[in-house]
This record gives C-alpha cells, sequence and structure tokens, in this order.
C-alpha cells in the first residue's frame, strides 16, 4: 500500500512536502480562535499539526465549519504545508479547505486531568491521546526489536495452544473453561511445554503469545491475560540462556533508543537507565541475594520465596538488570533441574529490572531424566497422565535444554517509566476489569 490513502498524504511525511498543496485526513485534537485567525491542530495517528485558518483565504462555508468541529471531530483538511518553527512538530497547514466527515458530540475525555478509573472505562477512547499513543509505539518496537533478535538468529518462531489441558506453572493460578460439557480445559500459563517439544524438532524456537494467571492479586505488575515470549534452546544449560536473556534485553535497549526517542521523551522518561542497560548484567545467587537483602535490612529465611518487596530492594541496588539464579527447589517449578553440586537448589535464573519494577524475566534449565521428572511431578500432586506427551520428550533422545519467557508488559512498563503494568496493554485484563 502506498504512503498516500484515499489522495491523503500522513502528518509524520509533511517535511517532504514544503511547499506542496496536500490533503490529510483525521480528527480535530484541538483548536482555537484569535480574530480573523482560526487554528486547528489535527491528529492522524502519526502526528499532530497545526492548520491555520484565514478568512477570505478559503470557502466562507468552509471558515465556518471551524465552528461545528469539536474534539475528535473526524475530518479532511487541505492547505499548503510551511515550515513553521513555533508549531508544534515544527510545520503547519495555511488551510484552503476544511470537510468535516463527521461531528463527534462532547468528547468525553478533555484534556483536564481524569481519575484513572474513568479513564480505564473509555480505554477504548483513551487509546487516542498521545500519551497512549507513544506507549503503544514503544510496545510495538519492543515486540518487533524481540522478533528481530531472534530471527537473526536462527530462532524459529513457534505457536503454542491457548487451550491446554494441564498446568505449567501451578494447579491454583489456571483459568478454567468447560470444553464441550465433557472435560475442562484450562487457559494457557506459559508455551513452555510444547515450546520444550518443538525445540527438540527445531533446535532453538520461540513463541509469543496471550498467557493467563488467575491469581487474585491486585498488585501493579500483575495482569490476568498478558503476552509472554518464550524460548527455548535444545542443549543450553543455565549458563547458556542467562547469556541469551542479557543479550535480549540489550538488542532491545538499542533498538527503542534508535528509534523511539520522541516516545520516550513525551513520556519524560529519563534515557539515563536505558542506556545503562548493556553487558554484563551483575550475577547473584539466591543465597548470595540473601546476604545483601539481610544487609539491607529484610529478614527472609533461606527457603523463602523474594517477594515484590525483597524484589524492589535487589533491583533498587544495581543501574542494570540483575539476575537472581539457583534459588530453592520449594519456590519453582516442577520441570527445573535441580544443581548437582547443592540439590536442594534449581538451576533457574529470575532477571529483575533495576528502578523498583522487579521481575521481568523467569527462566531455567529443565530436568531432563525421566526418573527425576517423575519423582518432581508427583512431589507436586500433578496428575501424570495428561503429562504423559511431555514425558515422552524424556524416553525419546532427552537431551539438556533451558529456556525463559519475558512478560512483555512488564518490560513496556520499565521502558516507558510507567507506574501500573495496565497502560502497558492496550485493552488491560485485571482482577476487577473485563471491559471494555
Ligand atoms: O516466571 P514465569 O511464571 O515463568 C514461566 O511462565 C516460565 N514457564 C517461562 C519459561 O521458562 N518459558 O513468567 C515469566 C514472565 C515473568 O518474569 C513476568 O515478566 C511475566 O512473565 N509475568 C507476568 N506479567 C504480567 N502479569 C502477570 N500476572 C505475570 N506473570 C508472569
Ligand atoms: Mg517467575
Amino acid at each position: 500500500m502506498s504512503d498516500i490513502i484515499n489522495g491523503s498524504v500522513y502528518i509524520v511525511d509533511l517535511p517532504d512536502k514544503v511547499g506542496q498543496e496536500v490533503s490529510l485526513r483525521g480528527w480535530l485534537y484541538n483548536k482555537r480562535s484569535s480574530g480573523k485567525v482560526r487554528f486547528l491542530i489535527l491528529r492522524d495517528g502519526t502526528g499532530l499539526v497545526q492548520g491555520v485558518m484565514v478568512k477570505g483565504k478559503l470557502p466562507e462555508t468552509d471558515f465556518t465549519a471551524f465552528d461545528r468541529l469539536t474534539q475528535e471531530s473526524s475530518l479532511s483538511l487541505e492547505g499548503v504545508v510551511r515550515v513553521e518553527p513555533r508549531a508544534p512538530g515544527g510545520y503547519e497547514l495555511e488551510v484552503t479547505a476544511v470537510h468535516p466527515l463527521h461531528v463527534a458530540p462532547e468528547y468525553p475525555i478533555s484534556h483536564k486531568e481524569h481519575g484513572v478509573d474513568f479513564l480505564l472505562n473509555h480505554r477504548h477512547l483513551w487509546l487516542r491521546s498521545p500519551r497512549q499513543q507513544a506507549i503503544l509505539r514503544v510496545r510495538d518496537e519492543i515486540i518487533r526489536a524481540c522478533r528481530d533478535f531472534f530471527a537473526d538468529r536462527r530462532f524459529v518462531l513457534v505457536d503454542t495452544p491457548i487451550f491446554t489441558p494441564t498446568a505449567c506453572e501451578g494447579t491454583t493460578t489456571l483459568f478454567e473453561t468447560d470444553y464441550f460439557g465433557d472435560r475442562k480445559a484450562y487457559l494457557t500459563q506459559s508455551g513452555q511445554l510444547y515450546l520444550e517439544a518443538a525445540a527438540l524438532a527445531l533446535g532453538r524456537v520461540y513463541c509469543f503469545g496471550p498467557t493467563f494467571r488467575a491469581e487474585k492479586s491486585k498488585t501493579r505488575r500483575h495482569l490476568t491475560e498478558f503476552w509472554m515470549l518464550e524460548t527455548e534452546v535444545a542443549f543450553a544449560d543455565l549458563e547458556d540462556i542467562m547469556a541469551l536473556a542479557e543479550a535480549l534485553l540489550c538488542a532491545v535497549a538499542v533498538r527503542v533508543l534508535e528509534n523511539r526517542i520522541a516516545e520516550l521523551t513525551f513520556l519524560e522518561r529519563p534515557l539515563a537507565p536505558l542506556q545503562a542497560i548493556r553487558p554484563p548484567f551483575p550475577r547473584l545467587s539466591y543465597t548470595e541475594s540473601l546476604k545483601r537483602l539481610t544487609a539491607a535490612g529484610h529478614q527472609l529465611a533461606w527457603g523463602e520465596d523474594l517477594g515484590a518487596p525483597e524484589e524492589t530492594a535487589l533491583s533498587q541496588m544495581y543501574d542494570r538488570p540483575v539476575l537472581i539464579h539457583h534459588y530453592p527447589k520449594e519456590c519453582k517449578a516442577f520441570y527445573m533441574k535441580p544443581d548437582t553440586v547443592d540439590p536442594r537448589t534449581v538451576l533457574c535464573v529470575d532477571v529483575l529490572a533495576p528502578e523498583g519494577v522487579g521481575e521481568i524475566i523467569g527462566g531455567s534449565q529443565r530436568e531432563d531424566d525421566l526418573e527425576a521428572l517423575l519423582t518432581r511431578i508427583k512431589e507436586h500432586h500433578l496428575p501424570q497422565e495428561p503429562l504423559e506427551w511431555y514425558l515422552d520428550l524424556r524416553r525419546y533422545g532427552s537431551v539438556p535444554h533451558s529456556g525463559f519467557g519475558l512478560g512483555i508488559e512488564r518490560l513496556v512498563t520499565w521502558f516507558c517509566g510507567l507506574h501500573h503494568v495496565r497502560e502497558a496493554i492496550p485493552f488491560p485484563r485485571l482482577m476487577d476489569r473485563l471491559t471494555p
């Protein structure tokens, strides 16, 4: 498709069109008048531009059409592009024609402050605001950077199912659905088990899709539906995937800083913390991290999981992501492989982002021994029968393999400097929110 739609150009392309007469289409962002001059600001999804209407320089009917135009009315504008350093974006349109397309009744979201609940109830309209557009553009850039990262390294994208017969991360956090009245199906908590099968077929794979968690959590990091990017690599050990996670985060940071400075600046996101995302990231065992936490006044007995306050404290000790590895077996999922030197711990890693963001990545080396995995399944009181296919991966050419999952919204939250994960996804699903 060309950059010209139905005869109209986009605002972002105006710098190439100085002196030319163009047609634009979009929505009214704002307007004002002073004397015989009327100013309107048009938005079209690619930017904002000011249109200047001078009485006598356009048909009188077009000039008076200005009065009918309300915020978010759709319209087309024709005019000549001029350089104007004082205008938003640096260009303006000397308007020669105005055609209202659809005049909106009073728009619920004004340029004033609104409460978060109000905005979330109007999320379908809130997305039009420049701040939300900026966040969605950063999200898009992050996702594309991730896909390119894996494609450049010969990983194959393998889509995993949403309906699943079993738990991956734990039975207490599953959303249950009725499957034709005779069976239960669960919404996926992770594509990992399927991705392991794919890794034994293709070597290096990744998936990216919606993921569901039913814990009754109302924290600012929790969504009931989020998007997870997962990767799995045959023959990789814990060290390998720690290096992979580090490389991925660095590559994404470089891309976002290359292409989305305007959006980050608009969001008033300080850039220094993103520029600091460079290898090597600090690596700490769980046991070492407990020592740091104790020194910082946190009381946690060995064996207890790190909670949000501990993660926040640890992540504030470093200027870049920190890799915490070798957690106690009890804190983690059934599929993780115990360490041979200290079998109380598993070969796992959590990546905590700085600035108090906390966990953004969780991963591990997988148990590849059939008998050991059967024991773990029993310890976790998981039914064996629905996992038989997964056990087959340990029966037919089992190999060491490892992988991790990255929560896209948590990464977007961190990169954009947001307080709450709800703004990092177009239509957030929270414990108390299923609409719009
Ligand atoms: O640590 P988690 O639960 O790991 C897994 O699901 C593994 N099976 C992944 C793998 O090894 N293939 O989740 C991974 C990441 C977390 O670090 C976090 O970023 C994100 O997914 N995440 C959530 N994001 C938003 N809301 C939630 N409720 C999330 N739960 C996990
Ligand atoms: Mg985790």
